[in-house]
């Protein structure tokens, strides 16, 4: 996977959240605090801590406001998988065992509560009650994607406004937090934490449309199986925009209302999406939202944020190109 470009300040600051969250989770020592450091460190791209630090340079930059906040969105990110895991029986992800596969429902549970209570821990520290509302309402909102996400698996019948609705809360809305957090950090005016808080969704939304193409094409790269969101009759955009061009073929249909599709249905539906205009179609809604985010970028009194927000928005789109 490709990396990302990041100034000394963010590069340097981004280390210190490495060993922020080994510290934030090595105690009470025990079983919890080591599986939590081995899902910590088991790799990530540290994408919302880097969102968290770029946009604390809208105002006054703070390492020591900025830092804990940064630990605290990757705590509740990690917390966040750890509990998808469970709920999608996923056994790999970043080419390893999850927790879950490793340690069973009930430990993966308890692990995934540990991050979640650390994340607010590291965040207390600071007592900023707006900085704490900016994470706990995306927390909520993750809850509430994720719950509408399992609502509507299987349904072959869905609308790209209700799969845009889902995945801005399932996973744009703490993209937007860690914007929000960045300039509420640092200080910046409000019209500015708004503009960041706008350019996390739009991020957000472009990040989990390509994560849903990377489902269809993603390979080896990618660190978990190809075909999952067909296995658990996740409806995504590629899937939509094929249903829509096929006429909702019988094929795509079968393989969405199953409840166990078996590899040959699930390796002929990607054919089928894959010879259709769908992915095509879905990479170029992932572009037009990082044009809007880039755009809304541009619009920050600090270009030299700006251009580092431009900078995450192409990689957004071509992590594995
Ligand atoms: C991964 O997406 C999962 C999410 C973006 C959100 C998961 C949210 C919860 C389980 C809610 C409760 C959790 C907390 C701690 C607030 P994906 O399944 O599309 O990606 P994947 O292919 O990497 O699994
Ligand atoms: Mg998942």
């Amino acid at each position: 996977m490709k990396s990302y470009p990041m100034s000394k300040r963010i590069t340097e600051d981004l280390q210190s959240v490495e060993s922020g969250l080994i510290e934030a989770v090595s105690s009470p020592r025990g079983i919890l605090s080591e599986i939590a450091l081995d899902t910590l460190t088991a790799g990530g791209k540290r994408l919302r801590p880097a969102l968290v630090l770029i946009c604390g340079q809208a105002g006054d930059y703070s390492s020591q406001r900025l830092l804990p906040a940064a630990v605290a969105v990757e705590l509740v990110h990690t917390a966040s998988l750890v509990h998808d895991d469970i709920l999608d029986r996923a056994v790999i992800r970043r080419g390893a065992p999850t927790v879950y596969a490793a340690w069973g429902e009930r430990m993966a549970s308890a692990a995934g509560d540990f991050l979640f209570a650390k994340a607010f821990e590291c965040l207390a520290g600071l007592s900023d009650p707006a900085a704490l509302v900016a994470l706990s309402d995306a927390a909520v909102a993750l809850c509430l994607g994720e719950f509408e996400q399992m609502q509507t698996a299987h349904l072959p019948h869905q609308s790209v406004e209700g799969y845009l609705g889902k995945i801005e809360r399932k996973t744009a809305a703490l993209f937007a937090a860690c914007c929000r957090l960045g300039g509420i950090l640092a200080g910046a005016d409000e019209p500015e934490i708004e503009a960041l808080e706008k350019y996390g969704y739009d991020l957000g939304i472009a990040f989990q449309i390509y994560d849903d193409i990377l489902d269809f094409t993603g390979g080896a790269a990618l660190g978990k199986p190809t075909g999952t969101d067909l296995r658990d009759g996740t409806v995504t955009m590629p899937m939509l925009y094929a249903m829509d061009e096929l006429k909702e073929s019988r094929a795509l249909v079968a393989v969405i209302e199953a409840l166990n599709p078996d590899d040959r249905e699930v390796f002929h539906a990607i054919e089928l999406v894959e010879r259709s205009c769908a992915l095509d179609r879905a990479k170029a809604q992932a572009r037009s939202f990082v044009d809007r985010a880039i755009a809304v970028a541009g619009g920050l009194s600090n270009q030299a944020v700006a251009k580092q927000l431009s900078t995450i928005g192409e990689f957004v789109i071509d992590r594995y190109s």
